[in-house]
């Protein structure tokens, strides 16, 4: 596949330095695993390769208050962790799991999403307009309740206000309340017999742990900066998020990692090893007032493993990081 000549944001330069530098410039001493190397295509060149929708160049971006916005709002998406600390309890930035700045198709991209809100959602049952749709991500797959303000940035807050500047530029050209191909995550047909975290570990280990670590904490640059999202643990996206479904996670996964090599797992290692990663502690669903068994009842009647009782005998799953066993 060849390189875009497109123009590409500041920030997507600056990732690709980040990413060069951790791995010793890509070619240096000593040479970096095959794998490490890579960068995902961006979203205009697999747009032009599967007749998708392109989102529009950065330099495209207007001059004036709106631009300004856009601007702001981009920064948010690919740097959370700076420009929304308050609300970031986990290791991440939003174009961690919507890549590309949001804009790669298969990875939840934002310009799919932009015109299909307001909208019904199963989870909380009742419509959601763009503005809830983020706040959940914070609340869950940012897990905001561990972060400085405690809680997702309140309706109106600027951060949402520039995040929802960033999407409508980037969704100009998008019509409104279709489903596009490339939005959210591929779905795949779930495996015979089921998806197994034991199998699963044995694909993390030679293809993931690399660049995600071998306990899941993923991995920092020398100056602090996250470049590896972690997995699990206490920093990890939490019990409700949408990433701990194994449907979710599988096809994100298989889209979309090995970085720089989406496709190459078969379904059935994405789904194992989805399932491996989310047979393991993260922080609690902060839904739960009762016990797991009462949360397991009220909300994950889905494909997921909370509240299973782990083959070895430990901690039955959804306690969550730094909580005692109940
Ligand atoms: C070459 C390094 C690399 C490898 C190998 C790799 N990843 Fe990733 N992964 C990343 C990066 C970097 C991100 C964040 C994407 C971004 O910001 O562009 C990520 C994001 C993710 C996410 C979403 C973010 C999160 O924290 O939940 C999941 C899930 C994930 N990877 C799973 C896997 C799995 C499973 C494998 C093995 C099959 C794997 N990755 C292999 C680098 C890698
Ligand atoms: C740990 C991974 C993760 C992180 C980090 C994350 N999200 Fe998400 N996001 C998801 C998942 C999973 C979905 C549901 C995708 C699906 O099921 O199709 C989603 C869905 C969305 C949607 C709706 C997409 C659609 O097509 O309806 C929007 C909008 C969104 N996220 C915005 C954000 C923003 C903004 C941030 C940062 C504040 C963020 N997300 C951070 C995982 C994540």
């Amino acid at each position: 596949m060849s390189r875009s000549s497109r123009p590409r944001s500041p920030w997507q330069k600056s990732r690709a330095l980040s990413l060069a530098l951790a791995f010793g410039a890509c070619g240096g001493e000593p040479p970096p695993p095959a794998a490490a190397c890579p960068e995902a295509p961006a979203a205009e060149e697999v747009a032009a390769e599967s007749a998708l929708p392109s989102p529009p160049d950065y330099d495209a971006i207007p001059e004036g208050p709106f631009g300004d916005a856009v601007r702001r709002g981009e920064r948010i998406f690919r740097d959370t962790q700076t420009y929304a600390a308050d609300y970031v309890g986990t290791a991440h930035n939003c174009d961690n799991c919507h890549l590309d700045g949001g804009r790669r198709p298969s990875s939840a991209p934002m310009w799919a999403a932009w015109g299909m809100y307001p909208d019904y959602r199963k989870k909380n049952d009742r419509i959601n307009s763009m503005e809830d749709r983020l706040r959940g991500c914070f609340v869950y797959s940012m897990n905001a309740s561990a972060s400085k303000a405690g809680v997702a940035p309140p309706p109106g807050d600027p951060v949402l206000q520039d995040l929802q500047a960033y999407m409508r530029w980037m969704a100009a050209e998008v019509p409104v309340g279709h489903e596009l191909p490339g939005r959210g995550y591929p779905a795949l047909d779930r495996p015979e017999p089921a998806p197994s975290a034991s199998a699963g570990a044995l694909v993390y280990e030679a293809k993931c742990a690399l660049c995600h670590g071998d306990d899941g904490q993923g991995g920092a640059l020398k100056g602090g900066e996250m470049l590896f999202p972690p997995l699990w643990g206490e920093n990890a996206y939490n019990w409700g998020a949408g990433m701990h479904r194994l449907n979710t996670a599988a096809g994100f996964i298989q889209a979309n990692m090995p970085l720089g090599k989406g496709g190459s797992l078969s379904d059935r290692e994405a789904w194992d090893v989805a399932a491996y990663i989310n047979s393991q502690e993260r922080p609690q669903d902060p839904r739960q007032e009762g016990t797991v068994a009462d949360a397991d009842v009220a909300f994950h009647d889905h494909d997921c493993m909370y509240g299973d009782s782990p083959a070895d005998g430990g901690a039955t799953l959804g306690v969550g990081t730094g909580q005692s066993a109940e």
